[in-house]
């Protein structure tokens, strides 16, 4: 068919007149971010720019020693062995192949006109490497509308490789990282649903009344944004309360963030919980705090009775205004935070000797829920200890177990100083140590089994068995405080601070009587700081 004679036999403009051409072409391909659109420009333009009836780009699958090309835009990608043929000598050892007349030249394959009903007369194949002079493809001008390739094409269709290899790995890098993204994201979902049900108020076991008003009070509270106030003994269940209440009420999409009061410095109460602005101190980079990281979710202060005077008004003033200022900070920024406080220690107590401010206690305790002392709710023993202990074999890859009658009826009459904390790690014991499918009596720690609960002392107490030698009443109260200390660490798996605070002394008090008892295991860390000090 006779080609219109301008097209087709115009003379090719010379590299320089080129030159805008080819630059535009650059920008563009920089722009570009999305990989089959980039290939379909780089194709397209370089036939004009080359006096060419056609262009390909290869990708090169090192893997599987192939190269991949699209003919079109949307068509499906060829693939066909690297080994062979003029690009996967461009595309493989780097090579500028220049075939003149394919008819005439060994370096030609012909497999790749025979699959796509192309008949190739000439061609020019260049290397595609990135920025690391790693090859990742070849390009490639099929058919110079007028004799051969020259060395001028060479070096044009070079220039255009270097700049298409930088753009296509980009628009790789920009596809994978939007694959990654997508994947993120559908994960995110996927957990989000896992930890709402985990939360949900369901995660609340027990039918006595005491729980199920607290079930009640949560559900009532789901669409009313009220701060909360948690009170109840060490291990009752006040951090379950806490996130039920988040991932039941419509901030659940929302972050659920959990500050320890008691673990934090007074130092760094501020900058913790009104962020930092940069550049307050040397090295400092600009964060927000956790009022602003859980807005506008719920924000958990977990053992607010710990907090200083100075910290409780600065959250006394967040509460009441809603706004948090960074430190060094200038402009208030505005916080949509629910507030959970959570304390084992009775605030009433702590406003009436001072150490709490009322109006931050009358502030926080608009909704006040009071979690229940195991020993309080016997009925619910059971129904926990066999949660537990399915749960524990379940996650410790055991054998399902269950719980023999004496066994249980042990765990009923046990007081449980350390509650629910206590019982679920006496269950993960068990699923861990005791030999059979039913547990028995005897598979029990020693204080559950002897029900004592570390309130009775080993030493006989006077006058319980007539006629037997009285103890010195120093030693009958060693062996009580020692046993106290050894219960209230079982209860709290060895936590000396809670286990302190279990037994109304400070930290540095307890450890002190583990030295004396000869029952004190320093923690890494705290040999480190004992040395430098
Ligand atoms: N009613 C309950 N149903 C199911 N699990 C419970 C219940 N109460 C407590 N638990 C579990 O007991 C453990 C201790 O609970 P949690 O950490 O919420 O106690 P806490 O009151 O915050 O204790 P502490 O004052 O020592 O921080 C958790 O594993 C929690 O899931
Ligand atoms: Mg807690």
């Amino acid at each position: 068919m006779p080609r219109p004679r301008s097209a087709a036999l115009e003379p090719p403009p010379s590299l320089g007149e080129r030159l805008p051409a080819v630059l535009n072409l650059c920008q563009r391909l920089n722009a570009e971010r999305n990989l089959p659109a980039l290939l379909d420009l780089l194709a397209r333009e370089s036939t004009r720019l080359l006096w060419a009836e056609r262009a390909s780009i290869f990708l090169l699958d090192r893997e599987r020693m192939e190269l991949e090309t699209r003919v079109a835009l949307g068509s499906e990608p060829i693939r066909f062995d690297a080994r062979q043929g003029a690009a996967g000598a461009a595309a493989l050892r780097g090579e500028t192949v220049n075939i003149r007349d394919t008819r005439r030249d060994a370096r030609f394959y012909s497999g790749v006109d025979a699959t796509l009903g192309f008949r190739t007369r000439n061609l020019l194949a260049v290397p595609l490497s990135n920025h690391e002079g790693e090859i990742i493809g070849a390009f490639e001008v099929l058919n110079r509308r007028r004799g051969a390739f020259g060395p001028e094409d060479e070096d044009l269709l070079r220039a255009l490789a270097a700049q298409a290899a930088v753009a296509i790995e980009t628009a790789q890098l920009v596809s994978e990282l939007h694959a990654h993204r997508d994947r993120l994201l559908s994960e995110n979902v996927q957990l989000r649903k896992e930890v709402r049900g985990r939360f949900a108020p369901g995660s609340i076991l027990g039918t006595s009344p005491r729980i199920q008003r607290i079930v009640q009070i949560i559900e009532r509270i789901r669409d009313a944004s009220v701060d909360v106030l948690i009170t109840g003994e060490s291990g009752t269940g006040k951090e379950l309360v806490a996130r039920a209440i988040h991932y039941t009420s419509p901030r659940a999409a929302a972050p659920f963030v959990a500050l320890n009061c008691a673990a934090l410095p007074e130092s760094l109460v501020e900058s913790e919980l009104f962020g930092i602005e940069r550049g307050v101190a040397t090295g400092v980079d600009r964060r927000p705090g956790k009022f602003e990281a859980a807005s506008p979710g719920t924000l958990f202060l977990d053992e607010i009775g710990d907090l200083s005077a100075a910290a409780q008004a600065k959250i006394l003033r967040v509460l009441q205004e809603r706004v948090v200022e960074r430190v060094g900070g200038r402009k208030p920024i505005p916080v949509d935070v629910r507030v959970v406080a959570a304390t084992n220690k009775r605030l009433e107590a702590e406003v009436e000797r001072g150490s709490f401010r009322a109006d931050l206690f009358y502030r926080l305790n608009v909704v006040r829920i009071e979690t229940a002392p195991l020993r309080e709710i016997p009925a619910d023993i059971p129904v926990l200890a066999s949660h537990f202990l399915a749960r524990s074999c379940r996650e410790l890859g055991r054998p399902a177990k269950t719980l023999g009658a004496e066994a249980l009826r042990r765990i009923e009459v046990y007081p449980w100083p350390g509650n629910v904390r206590e019982l679920e790690n006496e269950m993960k014991r068990l699923a861990v140590l005791a030999p059979g499918r039913v547990v028995e009596e005897a598979d029990l720690s020693e204080n559950v089994r002897a029900g004592r609960a570390g309130v009775v002392p080993e030493a006989p107490r006077p006058g319980t068995s007539p006629g037997s030698a009285s103890p010195r009443l120093p030693e009958a109260v060693e062996a009580l405080e020692r046993r106290l200390i050894e219960d209230a660490l079982a209860a709290t798996g060895g936590n000396q601070l809670r286990a302190a605070r279990a037994l109304g002394i400070s930290r540095q008090g307890l450890i002190q009587k583990l030295k004396r008892y000869g029952l004190y295991r320093p923690i890494r860390g705290a040999r480190r700081s004992a040395a430098a000090s």
